[in-house]
């Protein structure tokens, strides 16, 4: 067992009622955290934590919603940025050599819009609380493999998710002093409903490319999360942690 120091700590997790946010919040619960569970979605609480229906793309509603935590559970010690959107679409499509399809504009500011700015938002809302209470803290990221590798397909999502690669740095460098550590978590395809609704074949696929020869569960991602925001990772700051069963995309 490692030693955590995250008992009666208060934890935000965003996009938390579903995936790797929902196992992320129950995880750091476990771990005897008070935990506020943001979503766009309606979702039960953990047991002694809250539920706020918050969107990250509002960055009035996120400045409000941190300021209810901090009232109604204490200074936050760790937040999860995990809230994202897909829209995926090649940039140009052709078939039969004519055009058709591209990329929206709509497309790419949606999911620039919650899976870059929303983090923004957050980070911005709770660092300046932190600075604040002097008591430090973590902030960890959602990247992706396919912020690191690139994705066909993905434009608007890899810029998101290599663009969140670039705040953490920038964030560990400028907050370190505070005693804030900033963190991304680089997932492989976890097991959750947006992944196993792909094709069967397309997931035998990805396993077979795995070292590990398995798809990852979501609650090895809310592992990270939780060494990475744990006191057993206090020298850890401005990393990516790939969890991937060994870089599918990369190979
Ligand atoms: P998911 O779609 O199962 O859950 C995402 C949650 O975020 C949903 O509950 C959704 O309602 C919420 N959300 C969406 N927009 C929001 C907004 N504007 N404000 C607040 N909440 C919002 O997704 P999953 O698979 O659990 O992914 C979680 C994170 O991990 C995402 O950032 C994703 O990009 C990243 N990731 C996931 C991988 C996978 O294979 N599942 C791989 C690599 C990264």
């Amino acid at each position: 067992m490692i030693e955590t120091g995250l008992k009666d700590k208060v934890v935000i997790v965003t996009g938390g009622a579903a995936g790797i946010g929902k196992a992320t919040a129950r995880r750091f619960a476990q771990e005897g955290c008070r935990v506020a569970s943001w979503d766009v979605k309606e979702a039960e609480a953990e047991p002694g934590g809250i539920f706020q229906k918050v969107d990250v793309t509002n960055s009035a509603a996120v400045d409000a919603a941190v300021d209810e935590v901090v009232r109604r559970l204490g200074g936050v010690r760790v937040l999860v940025n995990n809230a994202g959107i897909l829209r995926d679409g090649q940039l140009v499509r052709m078939k039969d050599g004519a055009l058709a399809g591209l990329m929206s504009d709509e497309q790419f500011d949606a999911v620039i819009s919650v899976n870059l700015k929303g983090v923004f938002h957050c980070t911005r809302a709770v660092a300046k609380q932190m600075i604040a209470a002097g008591s430090g803290g973590a902030i960890l990221n959602a990247s992706s493999v396919v912020g690191l590798y690139g994705n066909f397909g993905q434009t608007n999502y890899v810029a998101s998710k290599a663009g969140v690669i670039g705040m953490t740095r920038v964030w560990a460098r400028e907050l370190g002093k505070y005693g804030i550590r900033v963190n991304a978590v680089a997932p492989g395809f976890i097991a959750t409903e947006m992944v196993q609704s792909m094709p069967e074949k397309i997931l035998q696929g990805l396993v077979a490319r795995t070292p590990v020869q398995r798809m990852g569960q979501p609650e090895d991602i809310a592992n990270a999360y939780l060494w990475l925001a744990s006191d057993a990772a206090s020298f850890v700051s401005g990393a990516v942690l790939s969890v991937d069963g060994g870089a599918v995309t990369g190979t």
